[in-house]
């Protein structure tokens, strides 16, 4: 049995710091345990929680790093996590061999150092070159959720525009990286339609589809990226009773979703870090080829063309991801209607990529 304890010192009572309130209920924070691990049943995460942990991968930490946060494990689900390392001291490669010994594949961090164990993430696995990309990529978005979760119930617009912009472009960046195939990313997509994953799955379309379209200026791609993380911000300002109904919409109902594009465009359109490019993106995300989109109801090359992109992988990722009414669509039921539709409702060249993207 592991024992619980510090090189430095002997077994710790852990300190319990309380919930995670503050947070958006649709979206648990129980959710960044999803590392690579089945941290269990929602409600033993959920119990784990209340009694200020969070759980992480054992594969998110780097050996022989100092940890900027206390590492706890938990041999006995009926008992609170104890301490196992201590903040400022590493894990080392016998550590790892005795978590695979015992089957251990999730450690336990307290709720406050979620801050902490995403700096490390970034600082660590993100930046490390020897780490596979579809690693980091998942390493990032556990990383974010957490600081998503929080700027997207913020009243103020400008956390989520600085998240956008850091979260953007470190997507950007890994997406863009040669050694990465496609398949790969998409196969790393959750499909379980938090907001989060939703923002995240569309902006990884976006810049899958704008690479196989040709555009490649650099500045371009992370400036997309931005756009496509910030392109649903109307949706803080509906409630999430509404959103997450499970009984069919009523037309007003309909309607009062629908104008999160023009809520998040209004938000947005008097500031000078979010560009027209990347407001366009926002305002006419759900407009189509054939003029029965909303808000204004724009045809063809009237929309502009990142909100194009944008149109097709927002519809393919919810389509193709389970929502609190429906389970997820089979993919060739997705694209019939993408195929079926193409160039009335959806940019055929828009879509021809997309195609292009998940077929190789
Ligand atoms: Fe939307």
């Amino acid at each position: 049995m592991l024992p619980p304890v510090g090189p430095s010192g002997g077994p710790r009572e852990p300190m319990h710091i309380g919930t995670v309130d503050s947070f958006d209920s649709r979206e648990p924070l129980s959710t960044v345990s999803t590392l690579g691990t089945n941290a269990g049943s929602e409600a033993r995460v959920e119990s784990i929680e209340r009694l200020g942990f969070l759980p992480v991968a054992v594969d998110t930490i780097t050996a022989s790093i100092a940890l900027p946060f206390d590492l706890f494990v938990r041999t006995d689900p009926r008992v609170a996590p104890v301490l196992f390392r201590e903040r400022q001291l590493a894990l080392e490669a016998g550590d790892f061999d005795r978590f695979g010994d015992q089957g251990i594949s999730t450690l336990y961090i307290r709720v406050a150092d979620h801050v902490a164990y995403r700096s490390f993430l970034l600082d660590t696995v993100l930046r490390d070159e020897g780490v596979s990309v579809g690693k980091r990529f998942r390493v990032l978005q556990v990383a974010n959720r957490a600081v998503f979760q929080l700027a997207f119930s913020s009243r103020n617009a400008d956390q989520l525009v600085g998240f956008a912009g850091e979260y953007g472009e470190e997507l950007a960046r890994l997406v863009s990286d040669e050694s990465v195939a496609a398949c790969e990313l998409l196969d790393l997509m959750a499909h379980d339609y938090y907001t989060y994953t939703h923002v995240t799955n569309v902006s990884v379309l976006v810049l899958l589809i704008a690479g196989r379209m040709g555009m490649g200026a650099s500045d371009e791609i992370v400036a997309l990226a931005r756009g496509a993380v910030l392109h649903d911000i109307g949706k803080r300002h509906i409630a999430p009773v509404l959103l997450n109904q499970e009984r069919p919409l009523t037309r007003r109902q309909r309607e009062a979703i629908q104008e999160h594009a023009k809520l998040g465009f209004l938000e947005l359109c008097h500031r000078r870090d979010v560009s027209w490019d990347q407001l366009m993106m926002v305002y006419q995300h759900h407009e189509r080829c054939d003029g029965q989109g909303y808000p204004v109801g724009l045809v063809a090359d009237e929309i502009h063309p990142w909100a194009r992109m944008c149109a097709v992988a927002d519809v393919y990722d919810a389509m193709s991801s389970s929502r609190p009414y429906r389970p997820a669509i089979p993919l060739k039921e997705v694209w019939e209607v993408l195929e079926g539709d193409r160039g009335s409702q959806f940019d055929r060249e828009v879509v021809k990529a997309l195609r292009a993207v998940v077929s190789s």
